[in-house]
């Protein structure tokens, strides 16, 4: 019985393992296709709150939590060119002196490289 019982515990632990294995191997698949593409990068950049943070305040279609202080970011492509969307992100204040939104590249929250990643994704929206 206990013998039994000890090959079952073996076996659900052997399972529970090759589950994460299984797990981890997919994720870091995803994980690494995401690196290789610079439209990916972008995303997660705009998306990460300790970088661009853009949904704090903009609406990007499909993502919820999403800020209704900045207008949504819709239509990106018929609206602004390459670099008038550089020049958006990195100082908005040259449009509005009065915005809210955080000047990215003058005070160095993102670097050149990483502003023109987002730019690559925003023009996508
Ligand atoms: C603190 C809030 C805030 C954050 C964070 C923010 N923005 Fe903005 N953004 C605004 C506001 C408000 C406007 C409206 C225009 C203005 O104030 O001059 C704006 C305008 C824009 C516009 C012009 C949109 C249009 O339709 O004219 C773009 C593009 C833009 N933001 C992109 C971004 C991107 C990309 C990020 C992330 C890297 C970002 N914003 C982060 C507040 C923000």
């Amino acid at each position: 019985m206990r013998k039994k019982f000890r090959l079952l515990v073996t076996s659900a632990s052997a399972v529970a393992i090759a589950a994460v294995i299984g797990i981890t191997t997919t994720n870091n698949a995803i994980a690494e296709g995401k690196a290789s593409s610079s439209l990916e990068e972008g995303k997660e950049l705009a998306f990460n709150r300790k970088k661009g943070n853009c949904l704090a305040c903009h609406r990007i279609t499909g993502k919820d939590m999403e800020g209704t202080i900045g207008p949504p970011l819709i239509a990106m492509k018929s609206r602004f060119t390459k670099d008038a969307l550089k020049a958006q992100i990195a100082e908005p204040r040259t449009k509005n002196p009065n915005t809210i939104m955080p000047p990215f590249g003058t005070h160095a929250i993102l670097s050149d490289k990483e502003i023109d990643k987002i730019v690559e994704y925003v023009l996508s929206l």
